[in-house]
C-alpha cells in the first residue's frame, strides 16, 4: 500500500528576526506561515483582474469601512479569487491595515500565477484560493512553541491546560468567534486568545478549534505557543501581547464542566490582599530579571513540517464508553475493515471509531504503530483525518474525524437519492481529486488508495468530500506478502492491469476514480448490468458512458434528477472526457490526479486530449468476481 519513496519536503515556514515579545499595539508582523500554492492558473490576465480586485475590495473593507474580518470574491472571466483576511481583535484599525498591506505584499510574492496562498502572522491572516473555502476548516495544524519553560512549570501548565480548554468551549458561542482573556497563574499570568474565521458555522468553529487546541497543548509548560493554519488561530504567552483592558469575560460561556474553570475565576477576580502582594512582587521581580537581560533573538521549534507527529494512543475504557459498548446502535456501518462506531469522546468531541477485523498474529503490532503514525500525519481537506489508535489484546481500533453525512452512496443510490445537484457533484469530483493528488505525489510517501470506490467517499456538512481508508491494507491481520489477488479492491471499480496481472501503481486509482465520477454524474451504480442494447450486448455504466461519448451524445448519460436548467452542458461534457480519460486501457495513458485537477479547475480540455476506449471484456467483470470470492 504505502510505497517508501521519501522525497525531501521543502520547509516553507521561514520567519524574520522580529521581536518575540511583541510590544502591545504594533501589527504584529511576526510571519508564521507562508504558504503557496504550487498549482499555476491556466489564465494569467483574467486571474490577476479577479486578484486585483478581491484585494482592493479587503482594502477598502478594512482601512475605509474599518473591519477586521472580511471577505472579497471576483469572478470574472475563468480564474476566480475567494480572499479572505482577518486582523486579530486587539489590534487597533491602523495596525489592523499595516497588517494588511504586509500580507497583501507577501501574497503577491509568491510565483506568478499561483493559485492559492496563506500568510499568517501573528497579527492578522489573509489568504485566497481559486475556490470557495471561506466556510472550510483543515483538519491539521501546525505549532510554534516558545523556547523557555515556565518557572512554576506545573502550576503553568495546569492552569494553561485549562484556560486553552476553556477557549476552545467559549470562543465558538460568542458572537464573532473571539475571545482573550488574562489568567492569574503564580509568579505571572497568562494570556491567551482564540479566534475563529467569522464565515464558520458555531460547530466548524469548534472542531477547528479542537484541532489546535490539542496542538497548543503540547507548548506548555513553555512560556509562550501558537497554533495555527487550520481556519483558526489560538495563542497564549506570558508576555501581554494585548492590553489588559482587551480581555473579554468567557464565564458565561462556560456552562457546566467548568467547576475547575471556576476557580481559576475566582481566583484571577477575587484573591486576598495578601496573595495579590506576593503576585505584585514577583511581577515586578520578573519584570526587572527581564529588563536587564539582553534581548534575545526569537526562537522556536517548529514541528510537523519534517517530522512525524505520534498518533495518539486512546484508552479502550474510554473508546468503550464513547461508543456505548460498541452498541449496535452507534454502528454507523460495516466496511471491508471492520465495523464503525459513532463515539462521544469525554470532552464532547464526536469521533468515529472503527474496530479492525483482528487478526492472529503479533507480528502486526510494529507495522501498526508506525503505519498509524503515518496515516495520522497525512492532513489534507479531502482526505479524513485518522487521529489515533488503540490496541487491546487482539483488537485494533483507529479513531478517525466524524463525518455527518456519512458517504457518498447514500446521496447517490441511497436514501437521499437524486439530492444533490450539479454544483455539488462537482465539488465532491473535485475535491476527491485533489484528496488523491495528495496522497499520490504531495504527502512525503506516496500512497496509492488502492480502494477508491463511493462508499469510501465520505462527506462533511458542507458535502465537502473526504477519501477514507487510505493506508489501511498493511493494517489487515496477515497481510505480509501483499498479493495483489487478496486484496484486489472492489468489484467494477478495479483497473483492469491491476485486476487481471496484479500490477500496481497510482494510475490505478486514477481508473477507479474515473469510474466513481461516471456514478457521480449518472446516478448509476457501475456494475449494474440491467439494459442490454441494441447490439444485444451487456449495458454496464462505463461502457454505456463510451459509447455515448462515441456518437457525441454524452448528455444522455446525466443522472435524470439533475435540472438541465442548472448545469452547463458543456462542463458536464468536460467532466465525462476527463473520467473517460481515466478509464483508458493504457494505464500510461491515463492522466496522474494533479494532472486532473487541473483539467477539472480549467475552462478547456486540451485539444489533443482524447480518451482512447476503455477494456471491455465481459470477462474484466467475471474475473473481478472470481478474485472477490
Ligand atoms: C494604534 O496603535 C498604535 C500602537 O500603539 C498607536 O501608535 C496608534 O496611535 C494607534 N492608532 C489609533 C488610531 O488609535
Ligand atoms: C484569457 O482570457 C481572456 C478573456 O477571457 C482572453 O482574451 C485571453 O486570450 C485568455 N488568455 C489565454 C492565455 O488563454
Ligand atoms: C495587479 O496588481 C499588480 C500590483 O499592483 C500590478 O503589477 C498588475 O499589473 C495588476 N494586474 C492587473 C491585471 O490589473
Ligand atoms: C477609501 O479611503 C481612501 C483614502 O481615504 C479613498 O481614496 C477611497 O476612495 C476610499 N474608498 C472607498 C470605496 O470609499
Ligand atoms: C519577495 O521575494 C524576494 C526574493 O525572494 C525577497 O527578496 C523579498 O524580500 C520578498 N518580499 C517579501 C515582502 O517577502
Ligand atoms: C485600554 O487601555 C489603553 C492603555 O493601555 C487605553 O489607551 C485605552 O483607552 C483603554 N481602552 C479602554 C476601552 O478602556
Ligand atoms: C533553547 O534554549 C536552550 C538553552 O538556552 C538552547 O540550548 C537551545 O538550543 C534552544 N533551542 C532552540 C530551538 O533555539
Amino acid at each position: 500500500m504505502v510505497q517508501l519513496k521519501l522525497v525531501a519536503l521543502t520547509l516553507s515556514i521561514l520567519w524574520p528576526w522580529w521581536s518575540f515579545d511583541g510590544a502591545v499595539g504594533d501589527p504584529q508582523l511576526f510571519l508564521l506561515k507562508w504558504d503557496c500554492s504550487g498549482f499555476k492558473v491556466p489564465n494569467l490576465s483574467n486571474f490577476y483582474q479577479n486578484l486585483n480586485a478581491s484585494l482592493a475590495d479587503l482594502r477598502t473593507q478594512v482601512s475605509n469601512q474599518s473591519k477586521i474580518f472580511a471577505t472579497a470574491q471576483s469572478t470574472i472571466g475563468s480564474d476566480p479569487v475567494y480572499a479572505m483576511f482577518q486582523c486579530r481583535n486587539y489590534l487597533n484599525n491602523t495596525d489592523c491595515t499595516t497588517c494588511l498591506a504586509t500580507a497583501t505584499a507577501k501574497v503577491r510574492n509568491c510565483s506568478t500565477g499561483a493559485n492559492g496562498v496563506r500568510v499568517i502572522y501573528d497579527g492578522c491572516f489573509l489568504r485566497y484560493e481559486s475556490n470557495d473555502f471561506f466556510a472550510q476548516i483543515m483538519p491539521r495544524s501546525s505549532i510554534l512553541c516558545g523556547n523557555h519553560t515556565a518557572d512554576e512549570s506545573t502550576t503553568f501548565s495546569e492552569a494553561g491546560q485549562q484556560v486553552l480548554m476553556d477557549l476552545q468551549i467559549a470562543t465558538p458561542k460568542i458572537t464573532g468567534f473571539y475571545a482573550a482573556t488574562k489568567t492569574q497563574v503564580a509568579g505571572g499570568a497568562i494570556y491567551a486568545i482564540a479566534q475563529c474565521a467569522e464565515t464558520l458555522t458555531q460547530d466548524s468553529c469548534l472542531d477547528c478549534l479542537s484541532v489546535e487546541h490539542s496542538s497548543i497543548q503540547g507548548c506548555l509548560p513553555k512560556t509562550n505557543g501558537r497554533a495555527f493554519d487550520a481556519g483558526c488561530f489560538m495563542r497564549y504567552s506570558e508576555t501581554p501581547f494585548f492590553a489588559d483592558n482587551q480581555t473579554i469575560d468567557i464565564n458565561p460561556f462556560l456552562k457546566q464542566g467548568g467547576s475547575s474553570s471556576k476557580k481559576w475565576a475566582i481566583f484571577g477576580g477575587g484573591v486576598g490582599g495578601a496573595v495579590l502582594v506576593v503576585i505584585l512582587l514577583s511581577l515586578f521581580l520578573r519584570w526587572r530579571r527581564r529588563s536587564q537581560s539582553p534581548k534575545r533573538a526569537p526562537r522556536g521549534n517548529i514541528l510537523g513540517a519534517t517530522e512525524l507527529k505520534a498518533a495518539t494512543k486512546y484508552k479502550y475504557s474510554d473508546l468503550k464508553v464513547a461508543t456505548k459498548n460498541f452498541s449496535e446502535k452507534n454502528k454507523l456501518g460495516e466496511g471491508g475493515f471492520g465495523a464503525v462506531y459513532k463515539g462521544t469522546m469525554k470532552n464532547g468531541k464526536v469521533v468515529a471509531v472503527k474496530k479492525l477485523i483482528s487478526g492472529k498474529s503479533n507480528k502486526i503490532d510494529d507495522d501498526f504503530e508506525s503505519e498509524v503514525m503515518l496515516i495520522s500525519n497525512v492532513h489534507h481537506r479531502n482526505l479524513v483525518q485518522l487521529f489515533g489508535c488503540c490496541s487491546k489484546g487482539q483488537d485494533r481500533i483507529l479513531v478517525y474525524e466524524y463525518m455527518a453525512n456519512n458517504s457518498l452512496d447514500k446521496f447517490l443510490f441511497g436514501k437521499r437519492k437524486g439530492s444533490l445537484n450539479w454544483r455539488q457533484r462537482l465539488d465532491i469530483i473535485l475535491g476527491t481529486a485533489r484528496g488523491l493528488a495528495y496522497l499520490h505525489e504531495e504527502f512525503h510517501v506516496s500512497i496509492i488508495h488502492r480502494d477508491i470506490k463511493i462508499g469510501n467517499i465520505l462527506l462533511d456538512e458542507q458535502l465537502q468530500p473526504k477519501i477514507s481508508d487510505f493506508g489501511l491494507v498493511k493494517l489487515l491481520p496477515g497481510d505480509q506478502s501483499h498479493l495483489s489477488t487478496r486484496f484486489a479492491g472492489t468489484m467494477g471499480y478495479t483497473a483492469p492491469e491491476y485486476a487481471l496481472h496484479g500490477q500496481l501503481s497510482e494510475k490505478a486509482d486514477t481508473y477507479s476514480y474515473g469510474i466513481v465520477v461516471l456514478e457521480i454524474i449518472s446516478g448509476q451504480k457501475n456494475i449494474d448490468v440491467k439494459v442490454v442494447d441494441d447490439d444485444g450486448e451487456d449495458e454496464y455504466l462505463l461502457r454505456q458512458a463510451w459509447k455515448l461519448y462515441e456518437r457525441g451524445m454524452h448528455l444522455d448519460l446525466v443522472d435524470k434528477s439533475l435540472d438541465p436548467n442548472n448545469y452547463d452542458a458543456e462542463e458536464v461534457k468536460k467532466v465525462i472526457d476527463i473520467a473517460l480519460l481515466c478509464t483508458q486501457a493504457s494505464a500510461a495513458m491515463r492522466p496522474t490526479m494533479s494532472k486532473v485537477v487541473v483539467l477539472l479547475s480549467s475552462n478547456y480540455l486540451v485539444e489533443h486530449m482524447k480518451p482512447s476506449m476503455p477494456i471491455f471484456i465481459e470477462s474484466n467483470l467475471r474475473s473481478h468476481r472470481d478474485i472477490s470470492t
